[in-house]
């Protein structure tokens, strides 16, 4: 047998040519390309997507680098305590805090801004964030402001606000353009801004209502589903702090009369949660709900221990506002998946400061 035939013509057969791996190679190119435009998209290196990275910056560029602490809310103690349910708690939630008969807390009561060491008297925001921890290992993680509404509707929304918020290198002050351009396009940020300027400044953290702002959902026992909003309502009595009480108020006088107080026995407030009706708006924080909602007292908080923020439990928590337990959901608002997020950034960012042993020590006279 020939070992090969003469083609027809009398030639040898051609050898067969070997492929070129040219398009292979510009295919494989595209693909990594391709794979690291993905990648730097989403990382937010190219174009100007709204990242939590980007976000992060945004709000500490706004309040100046504090490292080693939180880039909101910078200024606050630690506070621990115990959470009782009411008995028409569990009608609304099989959440574990709802049935058992007292719920450890650890806590966090803080002022508005990014200044570790920032005046109390100047800050119109306070806060409260709680972590209930109960005796099957689940946690419910709040976090509440005293204000009644969120100022904008959208995290892009907050994120303009904050950006405008930005000190000018120029004077030192944010730009007054670009906030009023943010209060123009946003109702919502002018009728906050209205509530700062008329609300009455309360005396102290323990006559003060904080809001959850955000809906969340519920689901009982029996399976139904209700979109709630949550409130901490204080025992003590509301006493207002006019402009004259508060321009010679110390820098320290929201933990120095809890310090008072807490000698004297425990703070309380009731948890209120209000259940949204027909039509109410669950996924924008920037409505607040009709005042004629029903409302059900879900139980007390009794905080009776403080500790400063550095040496307590609350400095290495992430009061991440959807750490929630089976019967509570967060609902499809925006904003609580940007705080998820942002908190994880903030988080990350000041507990490495703390491990390399940069944390912002106090200023001269600071206590
Ligand atoms: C997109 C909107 C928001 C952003 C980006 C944001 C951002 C932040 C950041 C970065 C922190 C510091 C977190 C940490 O380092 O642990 C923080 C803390 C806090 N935020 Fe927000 N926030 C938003 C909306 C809200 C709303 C709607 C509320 C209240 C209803 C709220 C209440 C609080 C409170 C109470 C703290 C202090 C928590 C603590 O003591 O650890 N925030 N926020």
């Amino acid at each position: 047998m020939p070992l090969f035939r003469l083609r027809r013509d009398g030639g040898l057969p051609r050898t067969p040519r070997a492929h070129s791996p040219l398009p292979w190679l510009a295919l494989i190119a595209v693909i990594l390309g391709v794979a690291a435009l993905t990648f730097a998209w989403l990382a937010g290196w190219i174009g100007n997507r709204l990242t939590t990275q980007r976000f992060t910056d945004a709000i500490e560029a706004s309040g100046g680098p504090h490292p080693g602490f939180r880039r909101a809310h910078s200024k606050g103690v630690c506070v621990s305590g115990v959470f009782e349910p009411s008995a028409q708690a569990r009608t609304l939630s099989v959440a574990r805090a709802f049935s058992q008969a007292r719920v450890p807390v650890l806590g966090r009561l803080s002022i508005g801004g990014g200044d570790p060491y920032g005046a109390d008297n100047t800050a119109r925001v306070r806060s409260i964030a709680v972590q209930l921890g109960t005796d099957d290992g689940q946690q419910w993680r709040m976090a509440m402001n005293s204000f009644p509404f969120f100022a904008v509707p959208s995290a892009e929304a907050f994120f303009e606000q904050t950006r405008a918020q930005r000190p000018d290198p120029a004077t030192g002050k944010p730009d007054p353009a670009a906030m009023a351009a943010v209060l123009e396009k946003y109702p919502s940020a002018k009728a906050f801004q209205h509530w700062a300027k008329t609300a009455p400044w309360s005396t102290s953290w323990a006559n003060t209502t904080f809001n959850g702002i955000n809906s969340f959902w519920f689901t009982n026992a029996q399976g139904e589903r209700r979109a709630v909003r949550w409130s901490w309502q204080p025992q003590a009595a509301f006493e207002a702090m006019d402009a004259a009480a508060r321009a010679s108020a110390d820098v320290d006088f929201l933990s120095a009369d809890l310090r008072q107080r807490l000698a004297a026995g425990p703070v309380r407030w009731n948890l209120v949660v209000t259940l949204a009706g027909a039509g109410d708006r669950v996924e924008d924080p920037s409505v607040a709900w009709p005042q004629d909602r029903e409302q059900v007292v879900a139980g007390v908080l009794s905080l009776d221990h403080m500790q400063p923020q550095e040496a307590g439990p609350c400095g290495e928590l992430n009061f991440d506002p959807l750490i929630l337990p089976r019967g509570v959901r967060g609902s499809d608002d925006p904003i609580l998946a940007a705080r998820s997020a942002v908190y994880s950034q903030s988080f990350n960012r000041r507990e490495r400061e703390r491990a390399k042993g940069l944390t912002e020590r106090a200023p001269e006279g600071a206590r």
